[in-house]
């Protein structure tokens, strides 16, 4: 057995994401992304300062190749290195990203989940998920019910999975699909890509954004292509646009109740995430295979946790409220402290908690 000291340098911009939290979350979501296929393999989690620099520090046995795969994904990860007497070694750690990092950090618009955090949110809840041990080798499904211009769904494209996505909001779902034609070419990725209006009995319903990409050209010409499908409705509709049971995950940062409030048709009044979640919840869930996982971002000023457990979990749904999860809150500015609540559809033949 090879035993060893590891240290994860942060990027630099998650100070000014997370402020002092940030490598407490670095530390949660390796920790995640480690149990979640391989339970206790990092041990003695902590900070240390090497050469005036802090870094997040762990213990591991036979830290192997797919392990480190995994642990790369870490949304504010920038460098691994095994410590060996004093010293700092490199270790490889390539990212699952297929395409170039541009395609989350282009965009710039209020009310924007920052990348990281959107990365994060998608990690933890893979993690949670009967896919886990399979986020190295096929692309998963991905749904983000409060799409908004797409942070979850670029983030998905960026490590090559499917992404879907619904918003009330048509006009940030018709400047996401200018964002991604422009990009598609721009990047010179072969696709194809229609958008246009749905209509039932004569009568518009939604409007929808539906492409498929390459990751390469082999890719593309060989059939074996990503699909993007956005819809512009009421996010309780979802059932009408997407097939039941068919995504891994469901991950969505939900209306904060700063600049964002849920509504459920444009003019109406605002309402806080609690209300979204009770009557979205069960729609939601039916979208998942078993044995998938939601995970979903609120601001805890306008909902407590316990609330929102209870709307998860009356729902039958298991809520992972358990540590490392339990170490993903953290303070975004004065009026939001944001938390992360995952939870898995039962695996069939579970019984619901
Ligand atoms: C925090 S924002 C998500 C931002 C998104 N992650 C992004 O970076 O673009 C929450 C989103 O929930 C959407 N929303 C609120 N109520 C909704 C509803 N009833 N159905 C669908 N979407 C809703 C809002 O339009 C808003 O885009």
């Amino acid at each position: 057995m090879t035993t060893a000291r590891y240290a994860a340098l942060l990027l630099p911009s998650a100070n000014r994401v997370y402020a002092e939290a940030s490598h407490e979350l670095l530390a949660a979501e390796l920790e995640i992304l480690a149990d979640a296929v391989r339970p206790g393999l990092l041990r003695d989690l902590g900070t240390d300062r090497l050469g005036g620099v802090q870094y997040v520090t762990f213990v591991a046995d036979d830290l192997g190749d797919r392990d480190v795969r995994r642990l790369a994904n870490a949304s504010s990860l920038y460098a691994l290195f095994r410590l060996e007497d004093g010293a700092l070694h490199p270790v490889l750690a390539p990212r699952l990203d297929r395409l170039d990092d541009d395609l989350v950090t282009i965009q710039k618009y209020a009310g924007k989940t920052n990348e990281q955090f959107t990365r994060l949110l998608l990690n933890v809840t893979v993690a949670a998920s009967a896919s886990a041990g399979e986020m190295l080798d096929r692309p998963l499904r991905v749904l983000d019910p409060v799409c908004g211009r797409g942070s979850t769904l670029n983030q998905a494209l960026l490590y090559g999975w499917h992404a879907s996505g619904i918003d009330v909001d048509t006009q940030d779902m018709e400047a996401y699909a200018t964002f991604v034609r422009t990009y598609l070419q721009r990047k010179r990725l072969k696709h194809t890509v229609a958008f246009g209006p749905v209509r039932r009995d004569r009568k518009v319903v939604a409007k929808r954004l539906e492409a498929t990409i390459g990751m390469t050209r082999e890719e593309f010409k060989a059939g074996d292509v990503r699909e993007l499908d956005v819809v512009a409705a009421d996010t309780r509709r979802v059932g009408e646009f997407f097939r039941p049971g068919s995504f891994d995950v469901v991950v969505g940062d939900l209306p904060y109740g700063v600049q964002h409030g849920s509504r459920v048709a444009k003019g109406e009044l605002q309402r806080g995430p609690l209300e979204l979640l009770t009557s979205a919840v069960p729609a939601w869930k039916a979208m998942l295979r078993p044995g998938g996982a939601m995970g979903l971002a609120w601001n805890t000023h306008v909902a407590p946790r316990a609330e929102a457990v209870e709307v998860l979990a009356g729902h039958g749904l298991e809520v992972v409220d358990a540590d490392p999860y339990l170490r993903l809150r953290h303070r975004v500015d004065q009026s939001i402290d944001r938390d992360v609540l995952v939870a898995r559809r039962p695996a069939k033949g579970a019984s619901a908690r």
